[in-house]
């Protein structure tokens, strides 16, 4: 697998923290897999919860947050940043790279699973994501750039997040939301479904019971985590440490639902705070 970017890793340590963002709770899958992968690593964890859903916004503004979060973990003297966020890897990964240039390494979530995905040969794959990132057409191009006979066809999901960010768990709603996409034609002859937002694993049993054992539901986060710790460790930043880590979560907004699902990942211990940027 490829860095996205060449790394200078003088005067960067493994005790560093790791940094992670998304719009709000979507990019704790990815961390929580961070977690249960890098137990050493201490993580910082930006939610921009007041302008969610970033599924809606305009490049313009995403680029705006993604390089505003991306600069402000810089400063919490991150060593590594993960965008775990669909919508801002398609709309302003290349921002984000321009503006971190050699100083940390940074993991995106499209590019590491499209790899894989291609390399596994699913002839036939199905995407489901948020309006801003089925418009930049970034996973059927990263798909295909891999491997150009592999068939992919993305639908744009956006009231699941919403839907989530509510917490509308095993809800009827969300029942009614997630039959209504994934009956939609364009996914009728899928055999793999990639889950392209990183909020949807929330909703994992309930899409996997939708489709039996008729799809495989790609596990985007655990590809994640695992090409975060390929690449801490060919920098040799891997924290080997033994100790107790530490888990701080900023949000542009505290919202009850991000409370109780950090919570619920992380234990009781961590703590929220209030950021606006
Ligand atoms: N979790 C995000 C993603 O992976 C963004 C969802 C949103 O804010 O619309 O795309």
């Amino acid at each position: 697998m490829k860095t996205l970017n060449k790394v200078n890793i003088q005067g960067l340590s493994p005790n560093q923290p790791i940094g992670v963002f998304d719009s709000g709770v979507g990019g704790l899958t990815v961390a929580k897999e961070i977690k249960r992968l890098l137990p050493n690593e201490d993580l910082i964890y930006f939610g921009d919860t007041k302008h969610l859903p970033y599924g809606e916004k305009s490049k313009e503004a995403i680029v705006e947050y993604s390089t505003k979060i991306t600069n402000f973990l810089l400063e919490q003297n991150c060593k590594a940043i993960v965008i775990a966020c669909n919508t801002a890897t398609a709309n302003a990964l290349k921002e984000v790279l321009e503006l971190v240039a050699s100083r940390v390494p940074v993991i995106d979530v499209i590019n590491p699973v499209a790899e894989k995905v291609a390399y596994e040969i699913h002839t036939n794959v199905g995407v489901i994501a948020t309006k801003a990132t089925v418009n930049s057409g970034l996973y059927r191009k990263s798909i295909r750039k891999h491997n150009k006979f592999i068939k992919v066809d993305e639908l744009a999901t956006p009231l699941l997040v919403p839907a989530i960010e509510e917490g509308f768990k095993n809800h009827p709603i969300t029942h009614a939301i997630i039959y209504n996409y994934l009956s939609n034609n364009k996914l009728k002859n899928i055999e793999t479904l990639i889950l392209g937002c990183t909020h949807y694993p929330l909703l994992l049993d309930e899409i996997k019971q939708y489709y039996g054992n008729r799809v495989r539901v790609i596990d985007s986060p655990n590809i994640v985590a695992n090409q975060l710790k390929i690449i801490l460790d060919k920098y040799h930043l891997l924290n080997e440490q033994n100790h107790t880590p530490s888990y701080h979560f900023y949000l542009s907004d505290i919202t009850k639902n991000f409370e109780k699902i950090s919570r619920k990942f992380f234990g009781n211990k961590i703590s929220l705070e209030l950021k606006v940027l």
